[in-house]
């Protein structure tokens, strides 16, 4: 096993440190945060991403296309870190970028950080990740975590159910539909536990990680875990919506979510997605690993929450390379 050493500032060295690591998406969610605490720990940066134009003039972060077709420019991208953070994924199929499809460029990213010389890989997965399940998110995730560990390269798995705080899509966009819409639908009995994190734990969790050096899977779930109905409710408290909240039954959820969507041209919720949140892979009862609480959290952002729709299909399908 490799030795670690602490320094003065509180930041962790490996022999061969370089100082310098490699995060996805520096200017998109997860990514973002983990940027941020990564230079807050004195550590050098580049990000490889599919939005190179969305750095600042100033950025300090170096920047490199995610370009899953070039695997030697994927290599050289990777060249001189110490650590990969990742955390990249497709969150549903359109346009003919799969699950599938992001298995495959997970694998070739892995492979392409080994060949580099990359000492560490630390990858954000999700809560229950199955090879058997039937639903293409959750076995891709699976998939990747396999590759990942026949990558051989020392790694740390970080397993979160839902993100909040940032730039976060899902409470957002329910936050926007309370403040828009007349009524909101919940499917079923609305029972079914949602285990979020905050992404700045998420990404303290993932430099913890980054300085440690033995192979690892760890959940990444904040302390509370309340019903999606009372989440939805909570929500309307904060905002200040006037919608009723509804019960129909779970069948309705994606047909309702794809009207919807029709009319935002975004995709809201798929199918696989309320069906997976309904079997309760969101939530797990297992020690909380991040400290900031949902409830605290939507109590102080509550004003601002959902007052701009965000908008998935235009972040990560319409725009590359803007
Ligand atoms: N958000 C959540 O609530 C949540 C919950 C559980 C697990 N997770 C997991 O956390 C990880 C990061 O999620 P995130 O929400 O933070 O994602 P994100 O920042 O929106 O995207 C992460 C990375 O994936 C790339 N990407 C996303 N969609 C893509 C597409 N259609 N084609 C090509 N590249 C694409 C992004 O590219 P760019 O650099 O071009 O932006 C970025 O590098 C994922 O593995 C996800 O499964 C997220």
């Amino acid at each position: 096993m490799t030795t670690i050493a602490t320094t003065t500032m509180g930041t962790t060295t490996r022999p061969g440190d370089t100082g310098l690591d490699v995060v996805t998406g520096a200017f998109s969610y997860s990514g973002a945060a983990i940027a941020d605490a990564l230079l807050d720990s004195g550590r050098r940066l580049r990000t490889i991403t599919g939005h190179p134009a969305r750095a600042a003039q100033d950025s300090a972060i170096e920047v490199r296309p995610l370009d899953f077709d070039d695997q030697l420019g994927l290599v050289k991208s990777l060249e001189g870190a110490t650590t990969l953070y990742n955390t990249y994924w497709v969150r549903f199929a359109h346009n003919g970028v799969d699950h599938d499809l992001a298995v495959a460029n997970s694998r070739s990213l892995f492979h392409a950080a080994k060949r580099a010389g990359v000492q560490r890989i630390v990858h954000v997965s999700i809560t229950h990740p199955s090879i058997d399940s039937p639903m293409p998110y959750f076995r891709g995730k699976a998939l990747v975590e396999r590759a990942l560990a026949e990558a051989d390269v020392s790694y740390a798995v970080l397993r979160p159910g839902i993100l909040f705080g940032g730039e976060g899509v899902l409470l957002n966009n329910i936050a926007w539909l309370l403040r828009h819409l007349p009524v909101f639908a919940v499917g079923g009995r609305g029972d079914y536990r949602i285990r979020a994190i905050h992404v700045n734990d998420l990404a303290r969790l993932c430099v913890e990680k980054g300085a440690e050096s033995h192979d690892s899977v760890t959940d990444a779930v904040g302390p509370e875990r309340p019903t999606f109905l009372k989440l939805v409710r909570s929500i309307a408290d904060v905002v200040g919506s006037r919608a009723r909240v509804i019960r129909v039954p779970p069948s309705t959820v994606p047909v309702l979510s794809r009207l919807v969507g029709l009319g935002l041209h975004d995709v809201l919720l798929t199918r696989d997605e309320f069906r997976a949140m309904a079997d309760g892979l969101a939530d797990t009862d297992g020690p909380a690993t991040g400290t900031t609480t949902l409830s605290g959290w939507l109590s102080a952002h509550g004003a601002d929450l959902g007052r701009t729709y965000a908008n998935e299909l235009e972040r990560h399908f319409r725009s590359h390379g803007s």
